[in-house]
């Protein structure tokens, strides 16, 4: 399997072997990534991490990742900062972080961006985020979190509960998990459903997904609960987002009628719509979920820049 050089802009361009493979090294990685063990594979390496949009994890883990395999990172977290504001263009920036790095983590407002950017660069581009577009290396952690937590994948009933249209997360994820075969529900406000192409790429897959707005009936036979927040800065105008705010909640008067051993994903940052209250009860697999980041972002720059433990 070769995946030096590799760009990783959707989940779409991996087979599920590659996807196992991915999956597999990350679980190696865990020990480096909790700093227990340590080897310098990406000794030399620059990577160039350029955020146009705000985050947390995904900037965080990635710079994380280099640095504990011995690597390097030059960036920016505030595209206010850099040339764009003197109207660079994002090819050009891309050029420059090019010859700057061997490889190029990119987080954009502007859906197809990450894939613009791979035409422009010969070092790989590693996509954390385009608009309302992919997100697959959290796509690639939130496998990784339920395989580590279910065993499998296949035939496990998986309900995703939120802003299914703008969620980026989702689009990756329930593609992924229909090429796994695991059994989809779709619970949303009926303005934020999913798209109908990416309902379209599940059944491709042989994978019919439920919808549904009755939160409480879908949980009561689910094994993970993956719950978002609905993205207020997609929306087109306030009106529209004030109309679906607050539309759902997960707390522990909800999560009665679940499985014992229900776990509930959230790819954050939450808002409001899970109950601070839940963290405590063992159906709290968020913080584990993004923790995952780490090893799976490691496994992930090793194999694109070169260098395995
Ligand atoms: N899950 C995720 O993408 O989080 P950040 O926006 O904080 O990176």
């Amino acid at each position: 399997m070769k995946f030096n050089g590799k760009d990783i802009i959707s989940i779409k361009d991996f087979t599920k072997n590659e996807i196992n493979y991915i999956l597999d090294y990350a679980e190696d990685m865990i020990p480096y990534a909790k700093g227990d063990k340590f080897k310098n594979i990406l000794k030399g390496k620059v990577l160039s991490s350029l955020f146009f949009e705000p985050s947390t994890r995904t900037r965080l883990s990635f710079e994380s990742s280099m640095n504990r395999l011995g690597g390097r990172v030059i960036g920016f977290s505030d595209p206010s900062g850099t040339s764009q504001k003197k109207g660079e263009s994002l090819s050009d920036t891309i050029r420059m972080a090019d010859s700057y790095s061997d490889a190029i983590v990119v987080r954009h407002p502007h859906e197809g961006a990450a894939r613009l950017a791979a035409e422009f660069s010969d070092v790989p581009v590693l996509n954390a985020g385009d608009g309302a577009g992919r997100h697959p290396t959290q796509c690639l952690l939130d496998l990784f979190t339920i395989r580590e937590e279910k065993k499998k994948i296949k035939n496990k009933k998986i309900v995703l509960l939120g802003d299914l249209k703008y969620g980026r997360t989702v689009h990756s994820l329930a593609y992924a998990l229909a090429l796994y075969g695991a059994k989809l529900t779709l619970v949303s406000p009926t303005s934020l459903k999913m798209p109908n192409e990416v309902v379209g790429e599940c059944k491709d897959l042989g994978i019919e997904p439920i919808s549904t707005s009755n939160l409480e009936k879908a949980i009561r036979d689910a094994d993970v609960l993956y719950v978002t927040r609905i993205q207020k800065e997609r929306f087109p105008d306030a009106e529209e987002y004030n109309r679906v705010v607050g539309s759902y909640k997960v707390n522990n008067e909800l999560l009665k009628s679940a499985k014992e051993d229900l776990i509930i994903m959230h790819p954050l940052p939450r808002v409001t719509e899970i109950d601070p209250e839940v963290d405590k009860t063992h159906h709290a697999l968020y913080f584990k979920q993004a923790f995952n980041g780490l090893p799976v972002r490691m496994a992930l720059l090793s194999l694109v820049i070169g260098g395995r433990i």
